[in-house]
């Protein structure tokens, strides 16, 4: 049962959610104070006009001044901020508040240098290292807005984002490093820019000693801080609007096409703040690890703005959870940085689990400072929760969300002094601000509890989730057009009769491959860009340790130039530059033909019941039984 607390709590939100969220904007320095905490714009969302609500109306702020300056202004100067470890060049850095200031305030001047000022939208390609945290804060300085790219996407996906945001500024580094070998980041970047029609004014790049790239016109970081203190340059925060965009991050859709969220200054700070209290139980000056990757929208929340906008020490971590050097990396981190609060994903946990299933490596370390684990990113399975409850000896909160709302929507709570009791295999009650149900996809009606169905937020969104995409209206207004009046969060689940929530799949072509959002239809873009290939299919399936993997159906064209034994292999590498390793398909069957419904819909479900040898249920529709029994044949063999 949800404590009386997040129950209470939940309730006021939505009940009153101007005296909600007006209590938690207090956390907030303000600039101007909001006109208003909440205000309706207008009587229903449209499609031109987008969503008719507003969050705190009239203010202005600067995320950057909330995240460093005004922690110094109040003596804590001297608090470790942002710590670096990285484990694949054995680096470690304690940035405090005032250093992490020091290097914003600098940095920011050299962008404004570049002409980067409010409203510029600067890319971000970096690996793991505390300058791309510098960047990030001192574009929010500005009021610049933007655009981390994760730096396990290769150019095309790269070229992707630069095409749609048009950055003026470029922020890359010479490489970034996997524990087998050195990522170039410049030719990388180099494609990208000759795949996208569009050319940056600049592009700062950070040269690591590992590699050096040829700098071919770019600035290089290094020169241009230094230039920027010999001559004392420095760049003060702006007065920003509550609603300016502080940032976009791209994900994944149904389509090739990745999709630009928005987030703005006003509601994101408020959201955050909120949420390291209420529902990580940190306070300020705890130490929060989020094992994850400034590229996704973990990293933006619980890696930078989270942690620093609540006073709180952040570790920057470059490394894997096995492997550099052993399963014992997260809890060494613990150990050595006295770690409060652990974030990660469930698949970085069960490969530790896989690689130290008794914990052998654990007990080498004193991780008494741990007072919780957070998995996020797809369901934390009950087993791999029940086994690391053993041998952590804290709770392990699962929790849910995505990159549109920017912090979690379900979690058993950690309210100080009086946490939900968690619920292995739920994602927990839904938090306060979120009025979260669950919806008949084709009567559009509210299911009973415990029933499978849509998962949705009633509207309005609570502050902090996107209200929009990057010049993207059409797609924004998908969210809210399949279910009027409700935002389509694009999973199916359950609530049951205590009002946990559980998260059992995505309703769309979006997979989760190792914690890492992927979407079927651009890698389907991919194959069939090949000349040999006429027709394809690429479907998740289950996989133990990554949650899920993509495999590929393939129909080669007559006459084709391809041998059916070496296109797997030359498609394979296709998917990894284009879109990046992290894509790769576990397996690529090359079939006669796809099974399809007499509409011509591919039967995807028959596909994944046949990868993951269930039985497979024949639709009523399907225009050829036959082509199941061929793909069957030719698939269960290899398994
Ligand atoms: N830059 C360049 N390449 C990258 C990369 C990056 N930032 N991140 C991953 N890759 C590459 C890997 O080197 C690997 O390449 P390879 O096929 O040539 O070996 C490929 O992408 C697949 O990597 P990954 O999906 O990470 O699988 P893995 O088997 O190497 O590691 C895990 C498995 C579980 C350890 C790892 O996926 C992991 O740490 N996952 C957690 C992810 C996470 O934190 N997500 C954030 C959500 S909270
Ligand atoms: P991303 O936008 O990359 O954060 O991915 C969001 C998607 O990951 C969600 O829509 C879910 O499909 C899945 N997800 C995230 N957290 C959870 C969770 N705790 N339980 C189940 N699925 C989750």
């Amino acid at each position: 049962m949800p404590t009386h607390l997040q129950a209470h709590l939940h309730a006021h939100s939505l009940r009153e959610p101007t005296a909600f969220w007006s209590a938690a904007a207090n956390a907030i320095t303000w600039y101007r104070k909001p006109d208003q905490i909440f205000q309706k714009t207008a009587e229903k969302c449209t499609p031109e006009r987008g969503v008719n609500w507003q969050w705190f109306a009239g203010s202005e702020l600067n995320t950057c001044y909330n995240a460093l300056d005004r922690h110094i202004e109040s003596g804590h100067g001297s608090r470790p901020a942002l710590i670096y470890d990285s484990a694949v060049t054995g680096t470690k850095k304690t940035y405090t508040y005032g250093d992490l200031l020091d290097e914003v305030e600098v940095f920011a001047a050299v962008l404004e240098g570049a002409g980067v000022g409010k409203g510029t939208v600067v890319l971000i390609y970096m690996p793991m290292v505390p300058q791309a945290v510098i960047g990030m804060l001192a574009c929010a300085r500005l009021g610049a807005v933007h655009s981390v790219v994760f730096g396990g996407f290769a150019a095309g996906e790269l070229a992707k984002r630069i095409t749609d945001c048009q950055p003026e500024v470029i922020l890359t580094a010479s490489c970034g490093i996997e524990p087998a070998r050195i990522v170039a980041y410049q030719p990388l970047l180099q494609e990208a820019l000759t795949l996208t029609s569009y050319k940056p004014s600049a592009t700062i790049l950070l040269q690591r000693p590992e590699y050096r790239a040829e700098l071919a016109g770019m600035l290089d970081w290094d020169e241009e801080v230094c230039k920027a203190r010999r001559e004392g340059r420095r760049a003060g925060w702006k007065v920003l609007k509550g609603d300016d965009p502080l940032y976009v991050i791209y994900t994944s859709g149904s389509t090739g096409v990745p999709k630009g969220v928005v987030r703005d200054n006003a509601g994101h700070a408020v959201a955050l703040t909120w949420s390291m209290q209420n529902v990580f139980g940190v306070s300020p000056g705890d130490v929060f690890f989020a094992a994850s990757d400034i590229g996704w929208v973990v990293g933006h929340s619980y890696i930078v703005y989270g942690p620093l906008l609540h006073g709180c020490t952040t570790i920057l971590y470059e490394g894997k959870p096995v492997g550099t050097p052993d399963a014992g990396a997260f809890w060494r981190i613990v150990n050595e940085w006295k770690v409060n609060v652990l974030f990660t994903a469930p698949t970085a946990v069960r490969a530790i689990k896989r690689e130290d299933p008794t914990g052998a490596l654990l007990k080498r370390h004193d991780i008494s400072s741990l007072r919780s684990l957070f998995l996020a990113g797809e369901r934390s399975d009950p087993e791999t929760v029940r086994h690391f409850e053993k041998v952590l000896g804290v709770p392990i909160r699962d929790n849910y969300w995505q990159t549109e709302t920017g912090w979690p929507l379900a979690a058993a709570c950690c309210l100080p002094g009086k946490p939900t009791p968690t619920r292995a295999g739920s994602a927990g009650p839904a938090i306060p601000g979120y009025d979260v149900r669950v919806l008949d996809a084709s009567t559009k009606q509210e299911v009973t509890r415990n029933t499978l169905g849509a998962v949705v937020v009633k509207l309005p969104l609570p502050p902090g989730c996107f209200s929009s995409l990057w010049k993207n209206p059409a797609g924004f207004w998908k969210y809210l057009d399949k279910f009027d009046g409700y935002f389509d969060l694009t999973d199916a689940g359950f609530i049951d009769d205590d009002g946990y929530i559980s998260i059992m799949s995505r309703t769309d072509d979006v997979i989760n491959v190792a914690g890492h959002r992927l979407s079927t239809g651009s890698m389907e873009e991919v194959l069939a860009a090949h000349p040999d290939v006429a027709e394809c299919a690429v479907v998740g399936v289950k996989d133990d340790m990554k949650g899920q993997v993509p495999v590929g159906f393939v129909v080669q064209i007559a006459n084709s130039h391809s041998l059916h034994e070496s296109l797997p292999k030359v498609l394979q590498t296709r998917i990894r530059t284009s879109l990046g390793p992290i894509a790769s398909l576990k397996e690529i069957y090359i079939v006669p033909k796809l099974p399809k419904t007499r509409s011509g819909k591919i039967l995807r479900r028959s596909l994944r019941d046949i990868v993951e040898g269930r039985k497979v249920v024949v639709p009523a529709t399907i225009e050829d039984e036959g082509v199941l029994d061929v793909v069957q044949r030719l698939v269960r063999p290899r398994l």
